[in-house]
C-alpha cells in the first residue's frame, strides 16, 4: 500500500471518514469540481497525498465510487474532485445540495513517483477528463516550480466548451514558468484561439529532450495509442512515460479482485504505471 496512506492497520479499510460538499463549481456539461473537506480537525490535518492518488466517495444511502484527487496536497484543507456524471453513484452526487454530508476514504494507489520527477522536465499529456489526475500534479509541479525543470502542459478537448478547468489553463498560457499547450479537436465557434488539431499535432509546438524528461500520460484509451507513438519516435525510454489508468474498482484496498489486471492490483500497484508495465500485461492499455 502506498506510504502516502494515512490510516493504521488496524483501523477498518471500509470505513469512510466523514466529510462535506463545501463547494460545487459547474465545468462544463454533466462535470462539475467538488470540493470537499473531512469534519473532524484531526483529519483535515493528517490528510496527505500523492498527486495521481484516488479517493473512493460515498454518497450516503447511494454508493461510492472512486476518483481521482484534482487538487494538489501543496493546498491542503480541502480535496477537489472532478466528477463526470455517468451513473447511479455520480447522479445522486450532482443532486446533493451545498454542504451535504459524503463520506471519504483513501487515498488510494501509488500516485507519482515525485521523488523521481524532481529534477527532471515533466510533460504532461492530457485529454478529456485525463485533466483530472494531471491538474493536481501540474499543480504540484507550479507550486514547487523550482524543483522541476521545464514543465509542459499539452491538453486537448474536442472542442472549447468541452475543456475541463478551461479558464485556469487558458491564464497559464500567459505564464512564464510553464509551457500551457491547449488544442480542440474542432471549433465551430471561431472564437478559440489556441491549437485546433488532435493533442498529438502539439508535439510539433515543443522541444522535448527525452533523456531528462518524465511523461505523465492521462485521457481516453485512443489517445494513449497515439501519445506512446509520439514519445517513443522521440527516443523516450519505457521507464520514463507514466500512464494514468482505470479499471472498475470496489474495495480500492487489495481485497475484492475487481481491478486486477493480470497479476497487478490497479488499486494498489497502480493507478499509475509506467510503459514498461503496460508491455507486460498487454490488455491494460
Ligand atoms: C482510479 C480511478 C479514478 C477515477 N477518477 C475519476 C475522476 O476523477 N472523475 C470521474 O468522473 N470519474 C473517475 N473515475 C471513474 C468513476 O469511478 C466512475 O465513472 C464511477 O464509478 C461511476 O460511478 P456511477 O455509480 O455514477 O456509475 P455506474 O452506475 O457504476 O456506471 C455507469 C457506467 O460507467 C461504467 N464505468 C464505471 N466505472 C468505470 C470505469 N472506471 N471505467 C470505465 N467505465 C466505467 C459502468 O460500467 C457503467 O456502464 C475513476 C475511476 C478509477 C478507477
Ligand atoms: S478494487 Fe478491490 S482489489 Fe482493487
Amino acid at each position: 500500500m502506498s506510504d502516502a496512506h494515512n490510516y493504521t492497520s488496524d483501523e477498518n479499510p471500509y470505513l469512510p471518514k466523514p466529510a462535506r460538499i463545501i463547494r460545487t463549481l459547474p465545468q462544463i456539461l454533466d462535470h462539475q469540481l467538488f470540493q470537499i473537506r473531512f469534519e473532524k480537525e484531526e483529519m483535515i490535518n493528517n490528510f496527505t497525498y500523492r498527486p495521481g492518488q484516488f479517493v473512493m466517495l460515498s454518497v450516503i444511502g447511494t454508493g461510492e465510487a472512486p476518483f481521482s484527487i484534482s487538487s494538489s496536497p501543496t493546498r491542503p484543507g480541502i480535496i477537489e474532485l472532478c466528477v463526470r456524471r455517468i451513473g447511479h453513484v455520480t447522479n445522486a452526487l450532482f443532486k446533493l445540495p451545498p454542504n451535504a454530508p459524503v463520506g471519504i476514504r483513501g487515498p488510494y494507489g501509488n500516485g507519482f513517483p515525485l521523488d523521481k520527477l524532481e529534477g527532471n522536465n515533466l510533460l504532461l499529456v492530457a485529454g478529456g477528463l485525463g485533466m483530472a489526475p494531471l491538474r493536481s500534479l501540474l499543480r504540484y509541479a507550479l507550486d514547487n516550480r523550482s524543483k522541476f525543470k521545464d514543465v509542459i502542459l499539452m491538453y486537448g478537448a474536442r472542442n472549447p466548451d468541452d475543456m475541463l478547468f478551461k479558464y485556469e489553463l487558458l491564464e497559464l498560457i500567459e505564464q512564464p514558468d510553464v509551457k500551457c499547450l491547449l488544442t480542440v479537436d474542432t471549433d465551430n465557434s471561431g472564437m478559440w484561439k489556441a491549437h485546433v488539431g488532435v493533442v498529438t499535432t502539439l508535439f510539433d509546438h515543443a522541444e522535448i529532450d527525452p533523456n531528462n524528461t518524465y511523461a505523465a500520460i492521462c485521457g481516453p484509451e485512443i489517445m494513449f495509442k497515439y501519445v506512446l507513438e509520439e514519445l517513443l519516435k522521440r527516443n523516450f525510454s519505457k521507464n520514463r512515460i507514466l500512464m494514468s489508468l482505470e479499471r472498475n474498482m470496489q474495495c480500492g484496498v487489495g481485497k475484492c479482485g475487481h481491478c486486477m489486471v493480470g497479476y497487478k492490483y490497479t488499486c494498489l500497484d497502480g493507478p499509475i504505471f509506467n510503459y514498461w508495465d503496460a508491455i507486460n500485461l498487454p490488455e491494460m492499455v
